[in-house]
Protein backbone atom coordinates (compact mmCIF):
# COMPACT_ATOMS: atom_id res chain seq x y z
CA UNK A 1 0.00 0.00 0.00
CA UNK A 2 1.29 3.69 -0.62
CA UNK A 3 0.60 6.41 2.08
CA UNK A 4 0.33 9.71 0.70
CA UNK A 5 1.67 12.14 3.08
CA UNK A 6 -0.29 15.99 2.53
CA UNK A 7 -3.79 16.16 1.11
CA UNK A 8 -3.50 19.37 -0.73
CA UNK A 9 -4.09 19.65 -4.69
CA UNK A 10 -0.43 17.68 -5.35
CA UNK A 11 -1.36 14.58 -2.36
CA UNK A 12 -5.30 14.67 -3.45
CA UNK A 13 -4.22 14.35 -7.57
CA UNK A 14 -1.23 11.29 -6.51
CA UNK A 15 -3.81 9.87 -4.34
CA UNK A 16 -6.61 10.15 -6.89
CA UNK A 17 -4.58 9.11 -9.60
CA UNK A 18 -3.21 5.99 -8.17
CA UNK A 19 -6.36 4.75 -6.94
CA UNK A 20 -7.59 5.20 -10.06
CA UNK A 21 -4.80 2.37 -11.68
CA UNK A 22 -6.61 -0.02 -8.78
CA UNK A 23 -3.65 0.40 -6.19
CA UNK A 24 -4.44 0.39 -2.85
CA UNK A 25 -3.77 3.62 -1.22
CA UNK A 26 -4.30 5.77 1.88
CA UNK A 27 -4.18 9.52 2.49
CA UNK A 28 -3.12 11.14 5.51
CA UNK A 29 -3.91 14.81 6.20
CA UNK A 30 -5.09 16.66 9.92
CA UNK A 31 -7.19 19.27 7.43
CA UNK A 32 -6.97 18.63 3.88
CA UNK A 33 -7.28 21.19 1.36
CA UNK A 34 -6.84 23.92 3.81
CA UNK A 35 -3.28 25.21 3.46
CA UNK A 36 -1.26 26.77 0.10
CA UNK A 37 -3.98 25.16 -2.36
CA UNK A 38 -7.30 26.79 -0.21
CA UNK A 39 -4.73 30.12 -1.34
CA UNK A 40 -3.94 29.17 -4.41
CA UNK A 41 -5.82 31.34 -7.32
CA UNK A 42 -5.64 28.33 -9.73
CA UNK A 43 -3.62 30.10 -12.52
CA UNK A 44 -2.74 27.21 -15.58
CA UNK A 45 -0.55 29.87 -16.70
CA UNK A 46 3.02 28.45 -17.87
CA UNK A 47 4.00 31.15 -20.31
CA UNK A 48 2.63 34.47 -18.47
CA UNK A 49 4.27 33.08 -14.78
CA UNK A 50 7.63 32.16 -16.45
CA UNK A 51 10.72 34.12 -15.66
CA UNK A 52 13.54 34.40 -18.31
CA UNK A 53 16.01 31.72 -16.65
CA UNK A 54 13.28 29.48 -15.93
CA UNK A 55 12.79 27.36 -19.32
CA UNK A 56 12.90 23.54 -17.26
CA UNK A 57 10.06 25.17 -15.38
CA UNK A 58 8.32 26.62 -18.87
CA UNK A 59 8.46 22.89 -19.96
CA UNK A 60 7.10 21.26 -16.60
CA UNK A 61 4.07 23.81 -16.69
CA UNK A 62 3.45 23.66 -20.61
CA UNK A 63 3.56 19.82 -20.52
CA UNK A 64 0.81 19.71 -17.38
CA UNK A 65 -1.37 22.52 -18.65
CA UNK A 66 -1.80 19.86 -21.90
CA UNK A 67 -2.96 16.94 -19.36
CA UNK A 68 -5.39 19.51 -17.78
CA UNK A 69 -7.95 19.14 -20.06
CA UNK A 70 -8.33 15.25 -19.25
CA UNK A 71 -7.43 15.44 -15.80
CA UNK A 72 -10.76 17.70 -15.21
CA UNK A 73 -12.43 15.38 -17.67
CA UNK A 74 -11.92 12.47 -15.55
CA UNK A 75 -12.08 14.33 -12.24
CA UNK A 76 -15.44 15.78 -12.95
CA UNK A 77 -16.81 12.04 -13.77
CA UNK A 78 -15.05 10.56 -10.87
CA UNK A 79 -16.39 12.61 -8.76
CA UNK A 80 -20.12 12.82 -10.26
CA UNK A 81 -20.02 16.31 -11.68
CA UNK A 82 -21.96 17.49 -14.77
CA UNK A 83 -18.38 18.44 -16.50
CA UNK A 84 -15.34 20.45 -16.29
CA UNK A 85 -17.17 23.37 -15.53
CA UNK A 86 -18.07 22.31 -12.61
CA UNK A 87 -14.06 23.10 -11.50
CA UNK A 88 -14.43 26.39 -13.15
CA UNK A 89 -11.78 25.54 -15.83
CA UNK A 90 -11.60 28.01 -18.13
CA UNK A 91 -8.91 28.34 -21.52
CA UNK A 92 -9.49 31.81 -21.93
CA UNK A 93 -5.64 33.29 -21.93
CA UNK A 94 -3.75 35.86 -19.32
CA UNK A 95 -3.34 39.39 -20.88
CA UNK A 96 0.03 40.68 -19.24
CA UNK A 97 -0.50 44.56 -19.41
CA UNK A 98 1.94 47.38 -19.39
CA UNK A 99 1.97 50.88 -18.03
CA UNK A 100 5.40 52.68 -18.79
CA UNK A 101 7.87 52.81 -21.60
CA UNK A 102 10.13 50.32 -19.52
CA UNK A 103 7.28 47.85 -18.49
CA UNK A 104 6.78 47.62 -22.58
CA UNK A 105 10.12 47.32 -23.32
CA UNK A 106 10.20 44.86 -20.92
CA UNK A 107 6.99 43.45 -22.18
CA UNK A 108 8.45 43.31 -25.64
CA UNK A 109 11.85 41.44 -24.72
CA UNK A 110 9.50 38.47 -22.90
CA UNK A 111 7.32 38.62 -26.34
CA UNK A 112 10.72 37.92 -28.53
CA UNK A 113 11.74 35.30 -25.80
CA UNK A 114 8.17 33.42 -25.83
CA UNK A 115 8.86 33.27 -29.86
CA UNK A 116 12.02 31.83 -29.57
CA UNK A 117 10.37 29.31 -27.45
CA UNK A 118 7.76 28.75 -30.11
CA UNK A 119 5.08 29.91 -27.42
CA UNK A 120 2.10 31.75 -28.79
CA UNK A 121 1.97 35.70 -27.49
CA UNK A 122 0.31 38.16 -29.25
CA UNK A 123 1.31 41.90 -28.80
CA UNK A 124 -1.27 44.37 -28.54
CA UNK A 125 -1.50 47.87 -28.05
CA UNK A 126 -3.12 49.56 -25.16
CA UNK A 127 -6.50 50.09 -27.34
CA UNK A 128 -6.48 46.66 -28.39
CA UNK A 129 -6.02 45.78 -24.63
CA UNK A 130 -8.99 47.87 -23.45
CA UNK A 131 -11.08 46.40 -26.45
CA UNK A 132 -10.12 43.12 -24.90
CA UNK A 133 -11.01 44.02 -21.33
CA UNK A 134 -13.01 47.30 -21.21
CA UNK A 135 -12.15 47.15 -17.66
CA UNK A 136 -8.68 48.31 -17.71
CA UNK A 137 -7.06 51.30 -16.63
CA UNK A 138 -6.79 54.19 -19.64
CA UNK A 139 -3.22 54.44 -18.26
CA UNK A 140 -2.15 51.04 -19.80
CA UNK A 141 -0.45 50.94 -22.45
CA UNK A 142 0.25 47.97 -23.95
CA UNK A 143 0.46 44.33 -23.50
CA UNK A 144 1.17 40.48 -24.46
CA UNK A 145 -1.79 37.74 -24.51
CA UNK A 146 -0.85 34.36 -23.78
CA UNK A 147 -4.07 33.02 -25.03
CA UNK A 148 -3.11 29.50 -24.15
CA UNK A 149 -3.11 30.20 -20.98
CA UNK A 150 -5.97 28.82 -18.26
CA UNK A 151 -7.30 28.65 -14.99
CA UNK A 152 -9.27 26.48 -13.04
CA UNK A 153 -10.93 27.13 -9.16
CA UNK A 154 -8.50 25.34 -7.10
CA UNK A 155 -11.34 25.01 -4.07
CA UNK A 156 -13.56 23.31 -6.32
CA UNK A 157 -10.87 21.18 -7.58
CA UNK A 158 -9.97 19.63 -4.01
CA UNK A 159 -13.11 19.29 -3.58
CA UNK A 160 -13.76 17.39 -6.40
CA UNK A 161 -10.96 15.30 -5.50
CA UNK A 162 -12.01 14.27 -1.87
CA UNK A 163 -15.44 13.61 -3.37
CA UNK A 164 -13.63 11.09 -6.10
CA UNK A 165 -11.45 9.29 -3.68
CA UNK A 166 -14.57 8.99 -1.47
CA UNK A 167 -16.52 7.47 -4.28
CA UNK A 168 -13.10 5.13 -4.74
CA UNK A 169 -13.09 4.10 -1.22
CA UNK A 170 -9.74 5.60 -0.54
CA UNK A 171 -9.54 5.92 3.05
CA UNK A 172 -8.70 9.42 4.40
CA UNK A 173 -7.27 9.39 7.84
CA UNK A 174 -7.49 12.84 9.50
CA UNK A 175 -4.00 12.54 11.63
CA UNK A 176 -0.72 14.64 11.82
CA UNK A 177 2.03 12.40 10.71
CA UNK A 178 4.43 12.77 13.37
CA UNK A 179 7.36 11.30 11.67
CA UNK A 180 8.44 8.56 9.36
CA UNK A 181 9.33 4.99 10.02
CA UNK A 182 12.59 3.92 9.11
CA UNK A 183 14.25 -0.16 9.40
CA UNK A 184 17.38 -0.33 7.75
CA UNK A 185 17.55 2.47 5.81
CA UNK A 186 14.16 2.12 4.20
CA UNK A 187 11.04 4.40 5.02
CA UNK A 188 8.39 1.65 6.17
CA UNK A 189 5.53 3.62 7.29
CA UNK A 190 4.75 7.13 9.27
CA UNK A 191 3.82 7.08 12.92
CA UNK A 192 0.48 9.41 13.00
CA UNK A 193 0.68 12.20 15.84
CA UNK A 194 -0.97 10.48 17.92
CA UNK A 195 1.44 7.40 18.11
CA UNK A 196 -0.71 4.64 16.31
CA UNK A 197 2.16 3.33 13.29
CA UNK A 198 0.93 2.71 9.92
CA UNK A 199 2.71 0.59 7.57
CA UNK A 200 3.17 1.38 3.61
CA UNK A 201 5.32 -0.04 0.82
CA UNK A 202 6.05 3.39 -0.01
CA UNK A 203 5.22 6.45 1.58
CA UNK A 204 4.46 9.47 -0.70
CA UNK A 205 5.30 12.87 0.79
CA UNK A 206 3.40 15.55 -0.79
CA UNK A 207 2.86 17.83 2.33
CA UNK A 208 4.48 20.99 0.83
CA UNK A 209 6.50 23.41 2.99
CA UNK A 210 5.42 20.85 5.79
CA UNK A 211 7.41 17.76 4.34
CA UNK A 212 10.69 19.50 5.53
CA UNK A 213 9.89 18.72 9.01
CA UNK A 214 9.74 14.80 8.02
CA UNK A 215 12.45 14.02 5.25
CA UNK A 216 15.23 16.05 4.67
CA UNK A 217 13.91 18.02 1.55
CA UNK A 218 15.30 21.43 0.73
CA UNK A 219 11.86 23.43 0.85
CA UNK A 220 11.11 26.54 2.28
CA UNK A 221 8.43 28.69 3.03
CA UNK A 222 6.95 31.83 0.53
CA UNK A 223 4.00 33.29 1.82
CA UNK A 224 1.62 34.68 -0.14
CA UNK A 225 -1.55 36.99 1.03
CA UNK A 226 -4.24 36.43 -1.21
CA UNK A 227 -7.84 38.12 -1.73
CA UNK A 228 -11.57 37.26 -3.24
CA UNK A 229 -13.46 40.36 -4.12
CA UNK A 230 -17.31 39.74 -5.33
CA UNK A 231 -18.84 41.29 -8.15
CA UNK A 232 -22.71 41.50 -9.38
CA UNK A 233 -21.48 41.04 -12.69
CA UNK A 234 -17.75 39.58 -13.76
CA UNK A 235 -15.17 42.70 -14.60
CA UNK A 236 -12.65 40.63 -16.94
CA UNK A 237 -13.09 38.11 -19.05
CA UNK A 238 -9.71 36.11 -18.88
CA UNK A 239 -6.51 36.64 -16.20
CA UNK A 240 -4.94 40.19 -16.45
CA UNK A 241 -1.62 40.98 -14.79
CA UNK A 242 0.58 43.54 -14.46
CA UNK A 243 3.90 45.24 -12.57
CA UNK A 244 3.13 48.08 -10.18
CA UNK A 245 5.30 49.61 -8.11
CA UNK A 246 7.68 47.03 -9.07
CA UNK A 247 5.76 44.25 -8.31
CA UNK A 248 3.54 41.79 -9.71
CA UNK A 249 -0.34 41.12 -9.46
CA UNK A 250 -2.53 39.42 -10.46
CA UNK A 251 -6.54 39.35 -11.37
CA UNK A 252 -8.36 35.89 -11.79
CA UNK A 253 -12.52 35.65 -12.33
CA UNK A 254 -14.16 33.15 -11.37
CA UNK A 255 -17.39 32.30 -13.34
CA UNK A 256 -19.29 33.14 -10.52
CA UNK A 257 -18.55 36.93 -10.62
CA UNK A 258 -15.77 36.70 -8.10
CA UNK A 259 -11.98 38.05 -8.84
CA UNK A 260 -9.38 37.09 -7.22
CA UNK A 261 -6.11 39.46 -5.98
CA UNK A 262 -2.86 38.04 -5.76
CA UNK A 263 -0.49 37.22 -4.56
CA UNK A 264 2.10 38.83 -1.93
CA UNK A 265 5.53 37.18 -2.11
CA UNK A 266 7.27 36.92 1.32
CA UNK A 267 9.91 35.56 3.16
CA UNK A 268 8.85 34.98 6.27
CA UNK A 269 8.97 31.66 7.93
CA UNK A 270 5.93 29.67 8.87
CA UNK A 271 3.81 33.17 9.27
CA UNK A 272 0.15 33.03 8.14
CA UNK A 273 -0.88 35.75 9.56
CA UNK A 274 -2.84 38.27 6.86
CA UNK A 275 -1.00 41.59 7.43
CA UNK A 276 -2.96 45.29 6.55
CA UNK A 277 0.19 45.78 4.64
CA UNK A 278 -0.20 43.02 2.49
CA UNK A 279 -3.66 43.93 1.26
CA UNK A 280 -2.96 47.48 1.27
CA UNK A 281 -0.15 46.32 -1.55
CA UNK A 282 -2.53 43.71 -3.27
CA UNK A 283 -5.71 46.69 -3.72
CA UNK A 284 -3.29 49.35 -4.53
CA UNK A 285 -1.38 47.45 -7.06
CA UNK A 286 -5.23 46.07 -8.70
CA UNK A 287 -6.80 49.50 -9.05
CA UNK A 288 -4.04 50.29 -11.10
CA UNK A 289 -4.44 47.71 -13.31
CA UNK A 290 -8.50 47.84 -12.98
CA UNK A 291 -9.40 50.99 -11.12
CA UNK A 292 -13.67 49.41 -10.66
CA UNK A 293 -12.06 46.54 -7.87
CA UNK A 294 -12.60 49.06 -5.04
CA UNK A 295 -16.17 48.95 -5.72
CA UNK A 296 -16.52 45.04 -5.06
CA UNK A 297 -17.50 43.49 -1.99
CA UNK A 298 -14.58 41.92 -0.07
CA UNK A 299 -15.39 38.09 0.26
CA UNK A 300 -12.50 36.29 1.78
CA UNK A 301 -8.72 37.09 2.32
CA UNK A 302 -6.36 34.04 3.40
CA UNK A 303 -2.63 33.52 3.01
CA UNK A 304 -0.57 30.10 2.24
CA UNK A 305 2.32 28.89 2.38
CA UNK A 306 4.32 28.14 -1.47
CA UNK A 307 7.15 25.25 -0.87
CA UNK A 308 9.62 26.28 -2.70
CA UNK A 309 13.24 25.38 -3.68
CA UNK A 310 17.04 26.53 -4.29
CA UNK A 311 16.35 26.27 -7.99
CA UNK A 312 12.31 26.58 -8.12
CA UNK A 313 11.89 23.33 -9.67
CA UNK A 314 9.38 20.85 -7.74
CA UNK A 315 11.35 17.47 -5.93
CA UNK A 316 9.49 14.88 -7.43
CA UNK A 317 10.09 10.73 -7.78
CA UNK A 318 11.60 8.60 -5.95
CA UNK A 319 14.45 9.66 -3.11
CA UNK A 320 16.94 8.14 -2.31
CA UNK A 321 16.01 6.14 0.29
CA UNK A 322 14.19 3.24 -0.19
CA UNK A 323 10.34 3.05 0.22
CA UNK A 324 10.33 7.24 0.13
CA UNK A 325 8.85 9.14 -2.84
CA UNK A 326 8.33 12.88 -3.07
CA UNK A 327 6.08 15.05 -4.67
CA UNK A 328 6.45 18.62 -3.09
CA UNK A 329 8.62 21.80 -3.58
CA UNK A 330 5.85 22.97 -6.42
CA UNK A 331 6.21 26.66 -5.61
CA UNK A 332 3.61 29.31 -7.32
CA UNK A 333 2.46 26.15 -9.32
CA UNK A 334 1.28 23.38 -7.34
CA UNK A 335 -2.08 23.72 -9.13
CA UNK A 336 -0.58 23.36 -12.34
CA UNK A 337 1.94 20.87 -12.16
CA UNK A 338 -0.95 18.74 -9.91
CA UNK A 339 -1.56 16.56 -13.38
CA UNK A 340 2.33 15.99 -13.86
CA UNK A 341 3.17 15.23 -10.55
CA UNK A 342 0.67 12.35 -10.43
CA UNK A 343 1.92 10.81 -13.78
CA UNK A 344 5.08 10.76 -12.68
CA UNK A 345 4.32 9.19 -9.46
CA UNK A 346 2.25 6.72 -11.25
CA UNK A 347 5.79 5.61 -12.82
CA UNK A 348 6.33 8.28 -16.08
CA UNK A 349 9.62 8.33 -16.57
CA UNK A 350 11.86 10.50 -19.56
CA UNK A 351 13.10 14.08 -19.65
CA UNK A 352 10.26 15.69 -17.37
CA UNK A 353 10.53 13.24 -14.87
CA UNK A 354 14.65 14.09 -14.58
CA UNK A 355 14.12 17.64 -14.16
CA UNK A 356 12.23 17.22 -10.77
CA UNK A 357 14.32 14.46 -9.95
CA UNK A 358 15.16 14.61 -5.70
CA UNK A 359 18.54 13.47 -7.23
CA UNK A 360 19.88 16.61 -8.05
CA UNK A 361 19.90 17.68 -4.44
CA UNK A 362 22.00 15.51 -2.09
CA UNK A 363 21.08 16.25 1.13
CA UNK A 364 17.67 14.79 0.45
CA UNK A 365 16.81 11.49 2.85
N1 LIG B 1 0.89 30.98 -9.03
C1 LIG B 1 0.73 32.26 -8.48
C2 LIG B 1 1.23 32.43 -7.12
O1 LIG B 1 1.81 31.56 -6.53
O2 LIG B 1 1.07 33.52 -6.61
Amino acid sequence: MDVIVGGGVVGLSVAWRLARDGRPVTLVDPAPASGASHAAAGMLAPVSEVAYTEVPLLRLGVASLRRWPAFATELAADAGLAGTEALDLRSDGTLDVAFGTDDLAALDELATYMEKLELPVERLSGRECRRLEPMLAPSVRGGLLAPGDAWVDPRRVTAALLAALDRRGVPLVRSRVGELLRDGGRVTGVRLGEGAEMRAERVVLAAGVWSAGLAEVPVRPVKGQIMRLRSPQPLLTRCVRGTVHGTPVYLVPRGDGELVVGATQEEMGFDTRVTAGGLYELLRDARELVPGVTELEIADVVAGLRPGTPDNLPVIGPSGTPGLALATGHHRGGVLLAPLTADILLGEEGELAALCTPGRFREIS
